[in-house]
């Protein structure tokens, strides 16, 4: 009934030039990225909302007796044959007919970086409750902040093989300097509160956080959570299933 839709924030300007951390603005690219995917989510949404509408008919409908009394005038089977078709057909109904009512609340969270913060500005705010949170803020890189890949590997060439070596438990040098294992630590609030509430959140935030949801969501080993492929521009959709989460992939196509 409820999804977790995840995305990473639109091109930035630091994407652009390969820089990783710091606090970017939105580059062109980005903001038509962050465009579409307002109208994306809004389209989603509103199918959802019908859908939802439609299980709660049913479902008053059923409550009212409803259900029962069509089943009443449904007229006689002529062989036994017939009956025990038409009886599984009507249990089938049943089963499908009746659904836990939901909230169609929609809630939109950020982190407190711009490049997401700006991902996030063309949802309309009375229609979408935003909350900026700081968890949700890109790996720390420490000293290497605002570096290339290329610059880290030729000014701290022991720091870069150290990561190469073990990316999970590998901790950025400098003050603040985080881990992959430091940032599932810092997120475990953030998936408490996503495993409380029953209605669907779109998380807008950064590579490094978008592994850890999903491989948490997907049940996916750490041993290859911080080499996942999310490349950008690409919306994540958990939808709880019995068995677990299924997930669904859209990429957006300018
Ligand atoms: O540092 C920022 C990146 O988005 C995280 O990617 O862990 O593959 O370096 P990385």
């Amino acid at each position: 009934p409820r999804v977790i839709y995840i995305t990473r924030h639109g091109e930035s300007e630091d994407n652009s030039t390969g820089r990783i951390g710091g606090d970017a603005s939105l580059a062109p690219n980005g903001v038509c990225y962050a465009a579409a995917l307002a109208r994306f989510i809004d389209r989603r949404r509103s199918e959802f909302a019908n859908e939802v509408e439609e299980q709660n008919q049913r479902l008053v409908h059923f409550m009212s007796g409803g259900a029962s009394s069509e089943n009443n005038s449904e007229p006689e089977s002529t062989s036994s044959h017939e009956s025990r078709n038409s009886s599984s057909a009507r249990y089938s109904e049943f089963s499908s007919s009746v659904h836990k009512r939901v909230r169609p609340d929609f809630e939109i969270w950020t982190s407190m970086l711009k490049r997401t913060m700006e991902t996030a500005e063309h949802f309309d705010p009375t229609r979408y409750r935003i909350k900026n949170i700081r968890s949700l803020n890109e790996i720390y890189a420490g000293k290497c902040e605002g570096m290339t890949y290329e610059e880290i590997a030729r000014q701290y060439p022991d720091e870069f093989e150290a990561r190469q070596l073990d990316k999970f438990y590998y901790r950025y040098p400098g003050i603040g300097g985080e881990s992959y294992a430091d940032v599932v630590l810092r997120l475990q609030q953030v998936i408490v509160e996503l495993e409380r509430i029953r209605h669907s959140v779109l998380l807008v935030t950064h590579r490094a956080m978008a592994r850890t949801l999903l491989s948490y969501f997907m049940d996916i080993p750490t041993t290859h959570m911080p080499d996942m492929e999310l490349p950008l521009h690409h919306v994540y959709a958990c939808e709880p299933r019995p068995f677990g989460n299924f997930l669904r992939v859209w990429r957006y196509d300018p």
